[in-house]
């Protein structure tokens, strides 16, 4: 978990290839369905582009449908998902209760989240990194995202680790997490 610009997708590449258990990005999932132009892809286009959330029902079925392959029967790791308590609640009611063991955090300050993403948007192009899409995906992320901070920590179920610092500083910090 953690706010656009966090290294959400940074860290969650790195660990899942080094528990060998598939990384599932819902954000690279709706991108790649974009990019395909399917059914999928062309309704969540717009909603990408403002930077709002593709609605649940949409994003909840491409991810029950994505742990049903057999690459997740061991482990997964998910990055982008649950986005809201809603999507927690599906989660929980298509796989019980137990099915996530631990959300991990991250976090950084705002400043450093929109530098770093105005340097991705310049180096990738990627269509949503554009100043004000950019602020609209912080206000998302602390209107309907940063709420289920407090419900995995209700749970015992939250790390949240410093996430500034070089790549590697912060994937060493995710290993400590994990091994205590
Ligand atoms: P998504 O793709 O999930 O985007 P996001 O949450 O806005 O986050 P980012 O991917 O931009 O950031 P990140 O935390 O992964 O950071 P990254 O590692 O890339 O979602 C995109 C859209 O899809 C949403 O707006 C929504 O429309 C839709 N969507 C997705 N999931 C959804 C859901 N569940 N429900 C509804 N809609 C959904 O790093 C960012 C940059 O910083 C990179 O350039 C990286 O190289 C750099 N960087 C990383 N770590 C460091 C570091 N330690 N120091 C310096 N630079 C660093
Ligand atoms: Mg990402």
């Amino acid at each position: 978990m953690g706010p656009p610009g966090a290294g959400k997708g940074t860290q969650a590449s790195r660990l899942a290839r080094a528990i060998g258990i598939p990384h599932l990005s819902t954000g690279d999932m709706l991108r790649s369905n974009v990019a395909d132009d399917t059914e999928l892809g062309r309704q969540a286009k717009a909603f990408m582009e403002a930077g709002d959330l593709v609605p649940d029902e949409l994003v909840t079925a491409m991810v029950i449908d994505r742990l049903g392959q057999d690459d997740a029967r061991c482990g997964f790791l998910l990055d982008g998902y649950p986005r809201n308590p809603a999507q927690a609640d599906a989660l929980a009611d298509a796989f019980g209760e137990d099915v996530l063991e631990l959300a991990i955090l991250l976090e950084v300050d705002p400043d450093e989240l929109v530098t770093r993403l105005l340097t991705r948007g310049q180096q990738q192009g990627r269509t949503d990194d554009t100043e004000e899409v950019i602020r609209n995906r912080l206000a998302v992320y602390e209107e309907q995202t940063a709420p289920l901070v407090a419900y995995y920590e209700s749970h015992g179920r939250l790390a949240s680790l410093d996430g500034l610092g070089s790549i590697p500083d912060v994937f060493g910090r995710i290993i400590e997490v994990l091994a205590t």
